[in-house]
């Protein structure tokens, strides 16, 4: 039997408890527990509540050598999905303690880890396999052929910079996660930023044969925000309409002041790139600011695209408190909005 102050103790805890008999039926649920299971889980026997192969293992374990242990026990609701990590103690009176901690958001975060871990060495892997596969052709006779040894130079030099584009896109998201909490706050003007993307851009601009509309007035007020980082905004948002869109023969870049923005408390900059080429499909939408996400791997990465362009975006813009909204459709082009607040 269990005392009252054992009994209050546990039902002041935050995290399910249950208190189970050596025959494995629960003698205390405290109400968290009973919000898990139900409240039916009083009295019941506790195998036929964790019905998943490790967890009843462990409690075969804890029940028959009297020891504590541990295990994960999964929980689907719905469509979603909590992971319990339940440590089970071997109490007093034969009785034995099972407490149940929600470990879903570290699990998430271990495998979002293992994800990025995985998709950076995959991307550095493709061009250093080029690169060696080169150095030990350069090596052997054909090293001595001139016509032969500067086409391989140009591909390896092509090579070692994508991946340097790629540490650079990799640092400049971990600089920017690193001061996402600080709010930049330099008065910025947004047509000077917009003019210093496109003087940048002038290169590819010129060689994409578009007409670029550009309807951005230079008395817009100024924005609290950090410059280079909104630079690199409307870099990579105008660099992908040129690589994915110049198709349409035409880009338009608009900026204009709104007082009222679904999210927003005051007034704020909404300045929108938008392409005619071929767009993307609305499924995709959601996933394109995901890191290392790409709708076409192969033409992404034959214009040196690593998928990280858009997921820099996000992380500046939510820096600024700002957001990003995105509208395609197949065959139509897309727009990306950057919606960035004056105050
Ligand atoms: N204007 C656009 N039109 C059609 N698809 C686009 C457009 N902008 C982005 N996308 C899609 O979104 C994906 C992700 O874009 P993002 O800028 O993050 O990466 P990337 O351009 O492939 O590589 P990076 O920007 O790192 O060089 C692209 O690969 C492309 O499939
Ligand atoms: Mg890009």
């Amino acid at each position: 039997m269990t005392d009252s102050t054992t009994l209050a103790l546990i039902s002041a805890l935050p995290q399910p408890i249950l208190l189970i008999n050596s025959e494995g039926f629960v003698e205390v649920a405290n109400q968290p527990a009973r919000e898990l299971f139900g409240g039916r889980i009083q009295n019941a026997q506790i195998r036929a509540h964790l019905r998943q192969p490790e967890i009843l293992a462990m409690l075969e374990r804890v029940l028959t050598d009297k020891r504590d242990d541990s295990a994960s026990f999964v929980m689907a609701t719905g469509n979603h999905e909590t992971v319990w990590r339940v440590v089970a103690r071997n109490g007093v009176a034969g009785m034995f303690v099972l407490s149940f901690s929600d470990i879903s958001d570290i699990e998430a975060a271990e495998a979002q880890r293992r994800d990025f871990v995985a998709n950076v060495s995959h991307e550095l892997r493709s061009p250093l396999t080029v690169l060696a596969g080169f150095i030990e052709t350069l090596q052997g006779p054909a090293g001595e052929d001139p016509a032969a040894r500067t086409e391989f130079l140009g591909i390896m030099s092509e090579q070692a910079a994508r991946m340097s584009g790629l540490v650079a896109d990799l640092l400049s998201l971990s600089r920017v996660e690193a001061v996402e909490k600080i709010r930049p706050r330099s008065p910025v003007s947004i047509s000077a930023v917009l003019k210093a993307t496109l003087a940048a851009l002038r290169p590819q601009i010129e060689t994409a044969d578009i007409t670029l509309n550009y309807a951005v007035p230079d008395d817009l007020p100024e924005m609290p925000g950090d410059y280079d980082q909104l630079v690199q905004v409307f870099h990579n948002l105008v660099e992908n309409a040129l690589k994915y869109g110049a198709a349409g023969g035409r880009i338009d870049i608009e900026a204009t002041k709104v007082d009222v923005s679904p999210g927003f408390d005051g007034p704020a900059l909404r300045v929108s790139i938008r392409d005619y080429g071929d767009g993307v499909e609305p499924v995709y939408i959601p996933r394109l600011t995901e890191r290392f996400y790409r709708v076409d791997k192969a033409r992404s990465r034959d214009s040196g695209g690593t998928g990280l362009g858009l997921a820099i975006v996000k992380h500046i813009l939510s820096r600024h408190r700002g957001r990003l909204v995105i509208r395609s459709r197949p065959n139509e082009g897309a727009c990306f909005e950057a919606i960035l607040p004056l105050t």
